[in-house]
């Protein structure tokens, strides 16, 4: 399962990127508004293209088809590799439909049901977008939902690769990982979190200390 980091923020895109574990970015318009929301999406868009190289998703923001597909252009004509992201909407499914018959790549987004997801990748979506944190919040088990999708995915072997989004905890990473998602997007916070463990952090220290008490021996 790839990572991606889910922000809009550059510093911690930077810092996240130079360590070389991450392959993609996703971003929405609320983590746009986030960072500024007088912020020059196309220029913030294009700095973080120029950092990450790999997978960014820029969302549309119109609610019909015709206004997704203007939209998509545009982005495109930012940068070719982009990921159009489309919300799982009756328009948006139009929306992949067009972009898929042109080889331009979707990642529908705001999917929370395994008949949402079925209906995104028969539309032709490169990437389905499936929410954990927010079905969670709403007293859903997100876990038993991907699973759920994997499960569908793996006996119907389907393209669309999963990615699991709204991730909230480093328990959510694992569990998507288990119910195979292809792709976990995850915030700077809990992607840095994930990365620790306190006995790696006693180990370093012990090694570090042993290291020092052998140099000082041999001075
Ligand atoms: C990613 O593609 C989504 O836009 C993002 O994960 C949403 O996360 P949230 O539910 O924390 O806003």
């Amino acid at each position: 399962m790839e990572l991606y980091l889910d922000t809009a923020n550059i510093e911690h895109i930077k810092e996240v990127a130079a360590l070389g574990f991450i392959s993609g970015v996703t971003t929405n318009p609320s983590l746009l508004a986030k960072e500024d929301p007088k912020i020059d999406i196309k220029k913030r868009i294009l700095e973080i293209h120029q950092l990450v190289g790999g997978h960014l998703s820029v969302e549309v923001n119109s609610l019909d088809t015709n206004g997704m597909l203007k939209e998509a252009d545009e982005i495109i004509s930012w940068f070719p590799e982009a990921t159009i992201k489309i919300p799982m909407i009756p328009a948006g499914l139009a929306a992949t439909k067009e972009l898929y018959k042109k080889d331009i790549p979707t990642n529908v987004t705001l999917i929370f049901s395994p008949t949402q997801a079925l209906a995104a990748a028969n539309a032709g979506a490169t990437y389905v977008s499936v929410f954990m944190g927010r079905l969670d919040d709403i007293a859903v088990d997100s876990y038993a939902v991907l699973n759920e999708i994997g499960e569908i995915w793996e006996k119907q072997c389907l393209d669309s690769s999963i990615i699991a989004a709204s991730i909230r905890h480093p328990l959510h990473i694992i569990q998507a990982a288990k119910a195979g998602a292809d792709i976990s997007t995850v915030p700077y916070k809990v992607l840095m979190q994930s990365l620790q463990h306190p006995l790696t952090d006693k180990g370093v220290d012990a090694f570090v200390a042993d290291y020092q008490k052998m140099m000082s021996m041999k001075k």
